[in-house]
């Protein structure tokens, strides 16, 4: 395995650059294989299978950081593999246990090293697990078999420019039916937000902000990353909903304002014609990092937070204080690092 060339760490985005190898775990008759690392990186199956057809798959998104000395991390890999569990249940796969999980997270992140950016650019290298269902299958049920698998790819900057102010548009169509799948990371929720992703960016945005399904009064998510805002009091907010994917990130954010910054946290309603209460407001999530909201057009109207083209100054601290723990250079709370190179 030579170095790769042609690799601008420091101009990456978010687009699949192939890698060595990556990590094939199949289920039949009742349990999973101990898997392998194959440096194809095609599935062949068959034409009945229900990831084809019905979208039996899901899927999950983590990061693996250089740090300054060299040695490489993951961020609460088993958080990943615990909602990727919930996925699994809600969609009829077997679950793939938290250890076999974050063990070969680690296999592909090491069989792949020399993709794992370096300290200082920002970038890192993505990890991608997911679950298909397979097999010959033609009726509306669960696949008689699975394959688990995880490949990774170099990223930077999932909004174009990182941490800079970006804006949003209120979407028309709905992400999540309220007792639907909004909570899991299914293929068919991100099939669905195609079209909305599609019209926001053609009408000049970033992305589209999706509102509560049952009431549509509510902020639900901001593309594939929950939202937050920051009060004049300097509270963080960020909606509670049974339809939202709990962000891994939100969550660890929220401790990191309560705990680390001494800030009030608050999980609650966050009404869309009520946005003047915040006087910041970003997106947090595995790919967009925290990504400043700049404003959110509502009804044709442009809704401004701190500046459309700086960011506000507790962003920007959450931001640090984040990225600080997950490369490494700040105190972690305990468990939420896990070494797979020293
Ligand atoms: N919301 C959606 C719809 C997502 O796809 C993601 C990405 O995983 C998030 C939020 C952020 O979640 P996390 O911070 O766990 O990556
Ligand atoms: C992630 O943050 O990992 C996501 O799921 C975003 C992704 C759909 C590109």
């Amino acid at each position: 395995m030579g170095k790769p060339i042609n690799i601008d760490w420091n101009t990456l985005g978010f687009k699949y650059i192939k890698t060595d190898l990556r990590y094939v775990s199949r289920w039949k008759d009742g349990s999973w294989d101990e898997g392998t690392l194959v440096a194809d990186n095609t599935l062949t199956m068959s034409e009945g299978s229900t990831a084809l057809h019905y979208g039996q798959t899901c899927f999950e998104g983590l990061k693996a950081y250089r740090t300054k000395d060299g040695s490489i991390q993951l961020f609460r890999p088993d958080e990943n593999a615990k909602r990727m569990q919930e996925s699994c249940r809600r969609l009829l796969m077997p679950e793939v246990s938290v250890e076999k999980f974050v063990d070969a997270c680690g296999q592909v992140v090491r069989a792949n090293e020399h993709y794992v950016p370096p300290y200082g650019t920002g970038a890192t290298l993505y990890i991608r697990p997911f679950v298909i269902g397979v097999g010959d299958n033609i009726g509306v049920a669960p696949a008689q078999e699975y394959i688990f698998s995880i490949f990774c790819t170099p990223v930077g900057a999932y909004f174009k420019g990182g941490m800079v102010p970006v804006n949003f548009t209120v979407s028309d169509y709905d992400r999540a039916a309220p007792r639907g799948t909004g909570a899991v990371k299914v293929g068919g929720n991100y099939a669905s937000s195609l079209l909305p992703h599609h019209l926001a960016v053609e009408k000049g945005f970033a992305d589209c902000i999706y509102l509560d399904p049952a009431t549509r009064t509510k902020i639900e998510e901001v593309g594939a990353a929950n939202f937050f805002g920051i009060t004049k009091e300097g509270t963080f907010v960020t909606p509670a909903s049974p339809s939202i994917l709990q962000s891994i990130t939100r969550r660890s954010l929220m401790d990191v304002a309560r705990d680390i910054l001494g800030m009030k946290v608050e999980q609650r309603d966050v009404y869309i014609d009520k946005l003047d209460e915040f006087v910041e407001a970003g997106a947090c999530g595995t790919a967009a990092v925290i990504t400043p909201i700049g404003g959110i057009d509502y009804k044709g109207k442009l809704h401004v937070f701190h500046s459309e083209t700086e960011v506000g100054p507790v962003t920007k601290k959450l931001y640090e204080t984040l990225c600080g723990i997950q490369f490494g250079d700040l105190e972690a709370p305990a468990g939420w690092i896990h070494k797979v190179k020293i």
